[in-house]
């Protein structure tokens, strides 16, 4: 069994609660998963400043576990280099200095493979829309990033699960009603032909929990909330935690209690991993 606490969106900033960040603190040290995966958003403007107290956060939970992040599209400097104008590795810069200089991180714990793709490519052609408010929001993975992670997962043990973690969600948000990555079947659809059982993401700032069928093999699809004062439709914060067992997935949503002061057990979902058959 491999255990994952998957956390998302902790907009270092303005955004961030003192109070809730602390407590996903103690939960960490408490419980020492295998592996904490950030999906993303560390930071709200990609300042320096915000990205010190996000590699605090790190610093402290690599002393119990594994750690995975990739960057969201708040933690790029697009404005450094627009529509590929200006100087491509500045809009990096921080995230590479304070979190880590590899933006696809690759990680193996025993019984999974974490794969880190960077959807947040900053203001591209292929991620223009005629919606001004989309400018630098929408997530894209390029045809080598696919190739790259299907050669990692490729070259890890067979039995291994195979988990994606990346920034954007592939499953449109409820209450959004976006998907927030181009491409999104294109894009499952090669998760599903790599053998992808867990993908990790967040972007939507709602939690969401769901199973994408397919022919050859069904993707369980974790979207972490925030953790944050930016939660959609005043929904309280949220972290996913996720049992990856050799025949099911587990992921039980814990999400702030106001009046215990902590994060607590909220909807838990089970799926199968060896039939495909999801269960609830
Ligand atoms: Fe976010
Ligand atoms: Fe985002």
């Amino acid at each position: 069994m491999t255990t994952v606490f998957h956390v998302s969106d902790l907009h270092f900033g303005w955004p961030a609660v003192p109070e809730q960040i602390e407590a996903i603190e103690q939960i960490i040290q408490m419980k020492k998963y295998d592996v904490v995966a950030m999906s993303g958003d560390l930071t709200q403007r990609a300042r320096a400043g915000e990205f010190q107290r996000a590699a605090a956060f790190i610093r402290d939970a690599r002393k119990v576990s594994e750690v995975i992040t990739v960057q969201g599209n708040h933690d790029v400097a697009w404005w450094k280099a627009p529509l590929g104008f200006g100087d491509k590795p500045k809009i990096y810069e921080n995230y590479r200095k304070f979190i880590d200089r590899d933006l696809e991180p690759m990680l193996h714990v025993p019984g999974a493979t974490f794969v880190g793709i960077n959807t947040a490519h900053g203001v591209t052609r292929r991620t223009l829309t005629w919606n001004l408010r989309d400018i630098s929001i929408i997530g894209d993975i390029h045809k080598h990033q696919l190739d790259k992670a299907k050669d990692l997962f490729e070259k890890s043990p067979p039995t291994d699960a195979r988990v994606i973690v990346m920034h954007h969600n592939p499953v449109r948000g409820e209450l959004s009603q976006r998907h927030g990555l181009k491409n999104t079947q294109k894009i499952l659809g090669a998760f599903a032909e790599m053998g992808v059982d867990l993908v990790c993401c967040g972007h939507d700032h709602q939690e969401s929990v769901h199973y994408i069928e397919h022919t050859r093999k069904g993707t369980v699809i974790s979207t972490a909330g925030t953790v944050s004062n930016r939660s959609r439709g005043g929904r309280p914060s949220s972290v996913n935690v996720i049992d990856v067992g050799l025949e099911t997935i587990d992921v039980t949503t814990h999400v702030w209690s106001k009046e215990h002061r902590t994060f607590v057990k909220g909807p838990h979902k089970r799926f199968k991993r060896s039939d495909y058959v999801a269960t609830v």
